[in-house]
This record gives C-alpha cells, structure tokens and sequence, in this order.
C-alpha cells in the first residue's frame, strides 16, 4: 500500500529504476523506448554523464543559496547564454534578462506578472486582460489555467476561472477554406486578434500569449507563414506585449533554439521550460527584452514576485550543462535530419492507414492526427475513448509518447505527439515505427 497521491489514483504505475540515452527501465527490467521525453522533456536523452558530472559537481561545490541574498554561477552564466541566443535569433535585440523558476507554469505566471507590472509603472492600469487561444495550453496554476484555453482541462475549475477574450488557432488542417491560399489564412486568422482588441479596447488589454507551435493542445500544430508576423504588427499598433510560450516547443526543439526564430517575429517575452534542463532538474525561464527591463529601471521599480527556488543553483548548473551538451554535440543538427527522417519514414508507414488524418511538425517535434474519416476529417466519437487506448497500448508496447485529445474542440480530436530526445539515430525511428504500426492495430482495428 503506497502513501503517495498519485496523479491519477484509478492507475497503478509501473516503477521506473533506470533510464540511459533513449530508454527507460522498469523495476521488472522492462524497456520503454522514450519517444516523447515524457511531456517533451528529454533534449540530451537520459543520464547523460557530462549533465550529471556538471550536477554532482554544482551540487558539491555549492548546493543552494537563496536568490534573495546571493546570486550564483550558474545563473549567472545561464542568463548570459540564453541571453546571447535570443539576440542571434532576434538580430540586434541585445541584453535579454532571464528570470528563473522551476516549471513551465511558474514561467508563465511569471510573465503575466510582468506584463501587469510593466503596464503599472507605465501609468496604464486598466491593461489587464491577456488574450490567448482557444486551442492552448499555459499551465495549471490558477492565472495560467485561466489564460488557457484547452476546456477538458479547465473544466475541472467549474466557473472559478477567469474567462479572458481568445482567438482561435491558425491551424490550417482544419481551418484553411477550399477557396483561400495559406497566406490569406494566415492574415485571417491573426485579423481576429485586431478584431477583439477592437471590441475590448485596447486599453484593457496588456499582451497576446501564444505556442509558436502549439504542443498538446492540437497536436503539434505550426502556424502558416506570416500568422506570427501579422499579429507582432497588430500588437505594435495596440501597444500590447506578446508572450511566446515556448516551454514545449522550444530550447531546441523544432530545429532552431527558440520556435519563434522559424515564424521570423520578436516576442517581447519567451517561456522556456521542459527541455532547458533536459528533465535533470526542474527548470523554467522567462526571457524579457530589454525594454522591458528598462522600463523597472527607470522607474526605480521592483519587480514584485519571486519563489524559493528563483534562480537555483543546481537547476541552472543542470540547465548550462545540458545546452552545452546541445552546442558540444551538435544536437540541433540532429534534430534537423532525424526530424526529416522521422517525418519521412511516418509518412512511408501510415500515411495511407484509414483512420490517419494528417502527419506534422518541424523537426523534433511531430504528430499524427487520427480520424474517423479521413475526407470529412470527422473526429473519433469521444465514447471510443481513443486518446486513452492509445496511451494504454503505447505503454504496453515498451514504449513512451504523449497521446493528446481536443484538436477539434473540446475533448472531439485525437493525436498523438512525438517529441523524442535530440539524440535519436534511425535504429530507433526503425524500432519506434514497428511498435507504432502494432499500436495502431491493437487501438484502430477494432473501431
Ligand atoms: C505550452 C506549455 N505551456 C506551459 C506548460 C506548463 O508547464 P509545467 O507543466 O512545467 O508547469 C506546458 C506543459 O505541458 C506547456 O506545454
């Protein structure tokens, strides 16, 4: 009889004891091929030794010291490198300020505050709202979860959330009509943030948050070309700052660094989480332009937040040691050419299967959509309970993905998100693909 509360107290887990590269083991030596990092967490694959090396040492030298009274190596040299890749991908944005925390939500929260902060000083205290999409997701705490708008998640909270303005997705497996081109999509889609701005009053609105690519909410879903640009113009012009949540899709993920590279737009702020410290710690950042920062100094202003754990020392020595392993190794060219093949060899197995509707991503980060129909893109009946046969057999079958549901509304629309470790070789697209293909027979045959 076990103590803990478990996330889900209807399931028994198996124990994991032992993780190396790829793979993850069970305490009756059972192997998991991991092929989405859990929630794409894993950038360097498991117990890498030089992350681990880096922690033990960090960890001997000089465990923890509160950021209230000291600042620390670690995140001081972290900053500085994440400081440095922001202003490579965003040409000439100089000194970027990183605030740590320890998840994604907390990276979120800690965005919402200084976007509500930011817009005090500055005099303008009715900019509150924050707009977000109807397909999103921004974390569990009771301002992200309010921010989100992904609805078996927050249903769960009844009416005690906050309702905040959204826009939908601009997602054009779906979306795009049979008489307009991907670029007129794009322009339509993000026009619906100028339209609720406008009914809203720009007064009232303080920033647009948004996935560059959006993970578990859609199923790995990029936005078409111009979307990210169209809705940077609309946020200069209402004067509303714009937050990338990049704590799934970024650090490395879709190819590039930061997702938001690849859409060519500068967010005033970025999320980063999961991947930043590879799952060895747990780490988050929220990255600020300058500006912003500026705007605390200027004004002799505090900015009024913090955890225990702001800026920790071995989270972030975990953090450093895990983008130098990226940088050392190469791994974002990886990402490049396994994501490639793994889109190819996706494609080669499934894209006839009848109940497959689309195959997507960039780089590391794919997804296949099932559907009932494959012409009408009519999602699976939600008694059939795809989503949960799926993450069944995929465990059954030794193997770790993130099956997801929703992508159509609600709980209607069932994908499964593949988020591998950088290091992944075609050995294990060849392993992942036969697991898949007994996967999709086990799940699909009987429907
Ligand atoms: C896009 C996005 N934002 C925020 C979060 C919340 O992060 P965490 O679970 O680390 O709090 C998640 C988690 O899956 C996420 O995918």
């Amino acid at each position: 009889m076990s103590n803990v509360f478990y996330r889900d107290i209807t399931k028994s887990y198996p124990k994991a004891v032992k993780s190396h590269g790829m793979y993850i083991f069970d305490e009756t030596g059972n192997q998991y091929l991991d092929m989405s990092g859990g929630a794409a967490v894993s950038p360097v694959g498991h117990s890498h030794p030089k992350v681990v090396d880096a922690l033990c040492e960090q960890i001997k030298t000089m465990s923890f010291a509160h950021t209230a009274f000291f600042t620390n190596d670690p995140q001081e040299k972290l900053a500085e490198i994440i400081s440095a890749k922001f202003s490579e991908a965003n040409a000439s944005e100089a000194n970027a300020k990183v605030y740590f925390t320890s998840g994604g939500t907390e990276a979120n929260e800690t965005a919402f505050k200084l976007v509500w902060q930011y817009w005090k000083i500055l005099g303008k205290t009715k900019k509150q709202k924050i707009i977000s999409r109807t397909h999103s997701y921004h974390g569990n705490s009771y301002a992200a979860l309010s921010i989100s708008g992904n609805l078996p998640r927050r249903r769960v909270m009844g009416d005690l959330l906050l309702d905040w303005p959204r826009i939908g997705p601009c997602y054009s497996y779906r979306g795009l009509h049979a008489d307009e081109t991907e670029q007129q999509y794009a322009l339509r889609c993000a026009n619906e943030l100028e339209e609720i701005i406008l009914k809203e009053g720009s007064e009232n609105i303080a920033a647009f948050i948004a996935e560059p690519v959006v993970g578990a909410s859609l199923g790995v879903v990029a936005s078409s070309i111009g979307y990210f640009k169209r809705i940077r113009e609309i946020c200069d012009q209402y004067d509303i700052l714009l937050i990338a949540d990049e704590i799934m899709c970024g650090s490395g993920r879709t190819g590039t660094f930061f997702a938001h590279e690849q859409d060519d737009f500068l967010p005033d702020i970025v999320t980063l989480a999961k991947g930043i410290a590879g799952g060895y710690q747990p780490l988050a950042a929220t990255i600020a332009r300058a500006k912003i920062h500026q705007v605390f100094i200027d004004n002799a202003a505090g900015f009024n937040h913090g955890h225990t754990y702001v800026g920790h020392a071995s989270a972030c020595a975990a953090g450093l040691a895990v983008l130098n392993v990226i940088d050392q190794e190469d791994l974002l060219k990886n990402v490049k050419i396994q994501g490639e093949n793994l889109q190819a060899a996706l494609i080669d197995a499934f894209n006839d299967h009848p109940y497959v509707g689309d195959i997507r991503g960039r780089g590391l980060f794919r997804a296949i959509e099932f559907v009932a129909d494959k012409e009408s893109k009519t999602p699976f009946a939600d008694h059939l309970q795809i989503t949960k046969k799926l993450k069944n057999s995929v465990m059954e079958n030794g193997l770790i993905c993130y099956p997801g549901g929703g992508s159509m509304q609600d709980n209607l629309g069932s994908h499964l998100l593949i988020a591998p470790p950088y290091i992944l070789q075609e050995q294990h697209i060849d392993q992942f693909i036969e697991k898949l293909k007994m996967i999709m027979a086990d799940v699909f045959n009987e429907q």
